[in-house]
């Protein structure tokens, strides 16, 4: 296999397959291996300590490196145009120890006001206990997000679009700001995927993902994935390998599996995701529809600048809160769970979903209206969706 590719030149569709995996693999095997094995022997010491210092390629032990990890990291690195990546345990794993390994106490962090609601547990509940104080700007608007990060900006962090509501930031124009203030970027692309928007490219110095989620997309593994620079991510690995939130190699299996097919998948989640949108946005018992590829959403004209797709997930309320329930006992092909970025089409209320964590009152400070329905639309046949949604619809 030839080494020195030029990923730049090369399509998603092709890298989601071979990027990471061109190397030979151990026993000419033509897929990665799940290895299994904590530890990692040498015939002698000198050997071992060269592997050590990184002199010599190798592993040492499994919280640190693993063959398996390195190749998914490598896969998600190219497709995010990063230098590299490290994998984590869960995309909460991710976030956190790329929020601890770049904080210190006096720190100040600007933040949209609804990012997912497990990372906005840490910037309510935890960051103010070690001194780093947590400004949450209103997720649109650009302004607020420039005068705050004027008077004093140490990380800018943003997910875009926003879980549930779909919220657009925009990447290159807020990046611009925090680069006048040295502050450090963080995107978390999981909604999006490298498929369809590459926030490094924006300006962003680190990009996270929920593997769980669209990467993995057989909803049969949790993992989590930082990748930038190799600067700004041996940092983060360090404080990784220290506190020991690693990847197993089984589900780093699962996830680069499911990667294979990434751009595939997403193609049709694109697809189904903004049909759906449309015909919701007609129907008798639906509110408003929260999604970026319908041009009377607010971010649209953002999103069609930074975005390849605008993804498999929709939001929207219906006008009868109390239906809910019944919305989503009478859907036949759909999940009621607390999940996204699956084949299958997934939907529930973010009470229950992204913002459980949180309380009516913090839901309420967040923004989230209490009869939304979050939907992570599959790859199932459209008219089949449709005709579903429509039924459950009808007999409320
Ligand atoms: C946007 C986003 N980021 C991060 C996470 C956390 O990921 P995980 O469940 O893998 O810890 C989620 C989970 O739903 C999410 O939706």
């Amino acid at each position: 296999m030839k080494k020195d590719i030029s990923w730049d030149k090369i399509k998603s569709e092709t890298k989601s397959i071979w990027a990471g995996e061109t190397d030979p693999l151990p026993y000419n095997t033509t897929q990665p291996s799940t290895v299994n094995s904590v530890a990692f022997s040498y015939n002698n010491i000198e050997e071992w300590m060269a592997v050590a210092k990184g002199d010599k390629k190798g592993h040492i032990y499994g919280r640190n490196t693993n063959p398996t990890v390195e190749i998914l990291e490598k896969k998600v690195a190219i497709l995010e145009g990063a230098d590299t990546a490290t994998a984590f345990s869960s995309g909460m794993a991710a976030i956190s120890n790329t929020l601890f390994a770049n904080l210190k106490p006096g720190d100040r962090v600007i933040v949209g006001k609804d990012s997912y609601g497990g990372t906005s547990k840490i910037f309510m509940e935890f960051l103010p206990n070690f001194n780093i104080e947590v400004v949450f700007c209103d997720t649109t608007d650009t302004e607020l997000f420039k005068k705050e990060i004027k008077k004093k900006c140490s990380l800018l962090y943003l997910e875009t679009p926003t879980n549930p509501t779909l919220k657009i930031q925009d990447i290159q124009t807020l990046s611009n700001y925090a680069k006048a203030s040295n502050a450090l970027v963080v995107v978390d692309n999981t909604l999006s995927t490298p498929i369809n928007q590459n926030p490094l490219r924006l300006g962003a110095d680190v990009v996270l993902h929920s593997a769980t989620k669209f990467l993995c997309g057989h909803s049969d593994a949790i993992g989590g994935i930082a990748c930038g620079n190799n600067k700004i991510i041996d940092r983060i690995f360090h404080f990784r390998e220290i506190n020991g939130a690693c990847l197993d190699p089984s589900p780093a299996y699962m996830i680069l599996r499911g990667m294979k097919t990434l751009a595939l998948r997403m193609k049709k989640h694109n697809e189904n995701a903004l049909e759906l949108s449309h015909w919701l946005l007609g129907h008798k018992n639906v509110e408003k529809v929260f999604y970026p590829g319908i041009s009377s959403h607010d971010g649209y004209n953002i999103a069609k600048n930074q975005m390849k797709g605008y993804g498999g997930v929709l939001s929207f309320s219906i006008k009868d809160q109390s239906a809910i329930s019944n919305f989503i006992s009478n859907l036949q092909f759909a999940h009621a769970a607390a999940h996204l970025g699956s084949l299958d089409t997934i939907v529930g209320p973010p009470k229950t979903t992204s913002h459980v964590e949180n309380t009516p009152k913090e839901r309420k400070k967040l923004g989230i209206p209490e009869n939304l329905i979050r939907c992570s639309v599959g790859i199932e046949h459209i008219n089949d969706i449709k005709n579903d949604f429509d039924q459950a619809l009808n007999k409320l």
